[in-house]
């Protein structure tokens, strides 16, 4: 065998990564990767079957993972599924906040209140309460990352989803603060801004709809795939990756740069 000339490792096997929604689109793509690269995944979403199906897929290839239903709205459920964690694969190692949904209210929308606090307690809440209840944890391990899912609309904003801006704004915010406060414990923040991507989301929009937007608005004239995004999740998990922190990346086919 030759000898490698490059010292930090490229792999994950063993680690246990905590993934949330992931069920679906990206996360599913990530909780696949990761267990396709020998990682312990935990798989949480809504839904028992949803989340069965693929702890099932991860099996049928060979992998190591186990299921928990999880609302990460609720706190308490937070910690029990964690401590199930523990038990079941050992310490956490690796977060990826992922869960999300799309919350659009108009300025004018009597619900404007509720969309708001909706969007803020399952896009934004849950990323800090898992991270600290994980401290412990991600303190014990040789190579703990966090990695927030955020959206261009964390960077960027289009008409008509102000809660959803505002929430995925502040998941770019709590990042760089949470890399700041835990860099002294050796604990890599990092997020990425995912643009356009083929995922539960999205199914939505007419595939003509999705064309011309992503003609008119990426530089790549496409919409992204799921696992274009996890394979850039993995990449901030290596041991590797272990001196960027704090960092805000898009992974949206270039719709941040585009300015024509
Ligand atoms: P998806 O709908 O395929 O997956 C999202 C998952 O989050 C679903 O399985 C859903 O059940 C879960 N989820 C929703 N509310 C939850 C809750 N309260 N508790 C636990 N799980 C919950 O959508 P996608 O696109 O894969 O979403 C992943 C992340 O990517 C989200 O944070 C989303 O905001 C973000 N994102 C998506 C973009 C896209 O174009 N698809 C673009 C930018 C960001």
């Amino acid at each position: 065998m030759t000898e490698r000339l490059s010292q930090l490792s490229r792999s994950v096997a063993d680690r246990v990564v905590f993934i949330t929604g992931a069920a679906s689109g990206m996360g599913r793509a990530e909780a696949r990767l990761f267990a396709d690269e020998g990682a312990k995944v935990a798989v949480t979403d809504l839904g028992a079957a949803r989340v069965a199906a693929v702890v099932d897929e991860i099996h049928a290839a060979g992998g190591t993972a186990h299921g928990w239903v999880l609302d990460v709205t609720d706190n308490d459920r937070i910690q029990t599924v964690l401590d199930e964690v523990r038990v079941e694969l050992g310490p956490v190692d690796i977060i990826v906040n992922n869960a999300g949904a799309s919350f659009g209210a108009s300025l004018d929308s009597p619900d404007f209140d509720d969309v708001w606090h909706a969007a803020f307690d399952v896009l934004l809440t849950p990323h800090q309460r898992i991270v600290r209840a994980c401290l412990d944890d991600l303190r014990s391990s040789d190579c703990a990352r966090v990695i927030n899912i955020a959206s261009t609309e964390g960077i960027t904003a289009q008409r008509g989803v102000t809660p959803y801006t505002a929430a995925k704004h502040g998941v770019v915010g709590l990042t760089r603060s949470l890399a700041v406060m835990l860099g002294v414990d050796g604990i890599t923040v990092n997020a990425i801004c995912p643009g356009p991507i083929h995922t539960g989301i999205t199914e939505q929009i007419p595939d003509d709809m999705k064309d011309t937007y992503a003609r008119r608005r990426t530089a790549l004239r496409r919409y992204g795939d799921p696992e274009e995004v996890a394979h850039i999740v993995l990449s901030l998990a290596l041991p590797a990756a272990s001196y960027i922190t704090g960092a805000i990346i898009p992974v949206d086919g270039g719709l941040t740069c585009k300015n024509d």
